[in-house]
């Protein structure tokens, strides 16, 4: 296999996480695989043609210890490129909701994406690399019952299309804004199937839609048709219409 260099994934346990890990090891990338959940990280690699070219690394991003274990496991790896791909939501009412999970999605959505790329950030200018931020569309308008998590992907996606801009011709960024899609993050964050249903898209064309931003040199990308015309809806609606729809449509 053409090794292109490593690349670290983020939450590779299962859902965008392990597409990125394929369609990445078919570009010929040596892989860090991240997540908690040793099993299903095993899992993963199990889906890999070339196991012996990657690594598992298990490390909670909730704590600064496992931010730092992380760093720590990846230190003798030059990195080429970063997924910020690691995140949850939960849904429920704010007041409801006890304030440890609502403070450990800022912890993993958002500043662990920081302080990872804060690190990494000179070897992968050396490397002349790439970092994949994966946001939401969650993060284009305020989502009541999703207060905390909207919160979180809007602040990535201000701070990754600011860092985009600041680092051009250094390192290519990607900000993905995927909106509902097939993964295990319905069943964690507790929201049930119906909303969004219709603009569920097929976590294969998502995540090749990122790479296709990448090899263009970065973006922002909201990955095919149904998520683009979710997207194009957010824009047009007016403030408070959508949070009327949307408070409707996800209330509990
Ligand atoms: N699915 C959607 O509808 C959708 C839409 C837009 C954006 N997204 C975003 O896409 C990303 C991937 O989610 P997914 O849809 O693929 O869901 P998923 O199947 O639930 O995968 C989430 C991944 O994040 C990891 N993770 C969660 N909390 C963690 C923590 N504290 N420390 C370390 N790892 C942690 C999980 O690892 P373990 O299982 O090992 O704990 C798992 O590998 C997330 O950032 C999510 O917000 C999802």
């Amino acid at each position: 296999m053409d090794n292109k260099g490593y690349v670290l994934i983020t939450g590779a346990s299962g859902g965008f996480g392990l597409e990125f890990a394929r369609q990445l090891e078919a570009r010929g990338y040596s892989l860090l695989l991240h997540g908690r959940d040793r099993a299903r990280l095993q899992l993963t690699m199990n889906a890999m043609h070339h196991p012996t070219h990657h690594r598992l690394i298990l490390a909670d991003l909730n704590t600064k210890t496992g931010v730092n274990d992380l760093l720590k496991g990846i230190e003798h790896s030059p990195l080429t490129g970063l997924i910020n791909n690691a995140g949850f939501g939960i849904w429920g009412s704010f007041e409801k909701t006890g304030i440890v999970p609502q403070i450990d999605v800022i912890k993993t959505d958002l500043k662990a994406p920081i302080e990872l790329t804060h690190a990494l950030l000179p070897v992968l200018i050396k490397q002349r690399g790439f970092i994949i931020n994966v946001s939401s569309l969650a993060g284009v308008s305020p989502l009541p019952y999703m207060s905390t998590y909207a919160a979180a992907k809007a602040g990535l996606t201000y701070w990754s299309e600011a860092l985009r801009t600041e680092l051009v011709e250094k390192v290519r960024v990607v900000t993905l804004a995927p909106g509902p899609s097939p993964t295990g993050f319905r069943d964690i964050s507790g929201m049930p199937a119906g909303p969004g249903s219709f603009f569920r898209t097929k976590v294969s064309k998502i995540i090749s839609a990122s790479l296709t931003t990448l090899d263009h040199g970065g973006g922002y990308c909201v990955p095919g048709w149904r998520h683009q015309l979710l997207y194009a809806l957010q824009k047009i609606t007016p403030g408070n219409w959508a949070l009327r729809i949307m408070s409707k449509q996800l209330r509990p």
